[in-house]
């Protein structure tokens, strides 16, 4: 299904946080045009309280341990933000806080052009372990609230408790929504039992051209409530080298990579976060905000991935 198009005030919206954003990434100013032109025809996702996001973000699971400098990943970042990846994703558990750090550095100074995700480790939700855990993860941000704060696995939790926890962070303004990672459908049966349980933002799961066994039973289940689902590894374990991928790039004029991000992000319904620390990656990787793929290469993609 493509994605409807934006309503006037959707699209001011998304040209705003995406002009915005450069601004965020000092240095890429001069690529003002090039964005609004990305704007034009980026995809996008809407949760169930209206607020829109780009389909595409920046995961950081694997930021700041070295497999590039620092600095070039603080860069991969701001490029991804000033190509309209304006959505990053993070955890406390990544790199023991220091993706956190470093992300806290990217947007000093443009907290408002990004919305910003952060988790809280099941063994951190007892008592008033999750609001420790959110000043924790504001304070090495740098910020003082989160966009999204997500339950990121299940492990022996007190459902009620801990959205209680997240209700309460809401209120008090820490953050501005909330919702759950790697839950199953018979984990959203029994949230959305709890109280106020159904105002999960999101479910952020793995989700991939080779892996796709939420079609089967996740994704229509949130669809059918519209809630979003973030993918997670939307790149998979060696999709990049995909012959069929890399021919329908090919035709397009771009990497397999963009071309299974956009494969990822086609419903409308899915936001997907490809990592990189790399500013030539994240290049390629943006191209799927505003690549369409055609019936008959899904077809193609539907044949070679069942
Ligand atoms: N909620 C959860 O439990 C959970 C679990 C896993 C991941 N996540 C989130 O999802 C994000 C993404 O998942 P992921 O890191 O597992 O997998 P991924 O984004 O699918 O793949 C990341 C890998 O792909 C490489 N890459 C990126 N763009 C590329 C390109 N254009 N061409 C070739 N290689 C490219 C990266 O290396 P370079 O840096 O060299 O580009 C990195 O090795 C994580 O960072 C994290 O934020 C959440």
């Amino acid at each position: 299904m493509n994605q409807p198009p934006l309503t006037r005030r959707e699209f001011s919206g998304l040209c705003a946080a995406l002009g915005s954003s450069l601004s965020a990434a000092g240095g890429m100013m001069g690529a003002l045009s090039s964005a609004s032109a990305v704007a034009a025809a980026a995809r996008t996702v809407k949760f169930r309280d209206g607020i829109i996001v780009p389909a595409l973000g920046q995961g950081s699971w694997h930021l700041a341990q070295g497999r590039h400098p620092e600095a070039a990943e603080e860069e991969a970042l701001r490029t991804g933000l000033s190509l309209g990846m304006t959505l990053i994703d993070t955890a406390e558990v990544y790199s023991s806080g220091r993706s956190e750090q470093l992300i806290g550095r990217v947007i000093s100074g443009g907290r408002d052009r990004v919305f910003l995700v952060s988790k809280v480790p099941p063994q951190h939700t007892a008592g008033n372990g999750i609001a420790r855990a959110c000043e924790a993860s504001l304070a090495r941000l740098g910020t003082d609230r989160l966009d999204l704060y997500l339950l990121h696995w299940r492990g022996g939790e007190n459902l009620a408790g801990v959205v209680a926890a997240f209700e309460d962070l809401r209120a008090q303004g820490k953050i501005r929504a909330w919702g759950v990672s790697n839950f199953n459908v018979r984990d959203m049966e029994e949230l959305f039992r709890v109280p106020n349980g159904d105002r999960c933002a999101t479910n952020q799961v793995r989700y991939n051209l080779g892996d796709r066994g939420i079609e089967r039973d996740l994704l229509p289940w949130c669809k059918q409530r519209g809630m979003p689902v973030m993918a997670y590894t939307p790149l998979g374990d060696n999709l990049v080298r995909d012959s069929t991928l890399a021919a329908i790039g090919a035709a397009h004029g771009c990497s397999a990579a963009a071309v299974t991000l956009a494969w990822a992000i086609r419903s409308g319904t899915v936001i997907a976060i490809p990592e990189s620390g790399s500013v030539e990656h994240v290049k390629e990787n943006a191209v799927a905000l505003s690549l369409a793929l055609t019936p008959e290469e899904i077809q193609a993609l539907d044949a070679a991935h069942p």
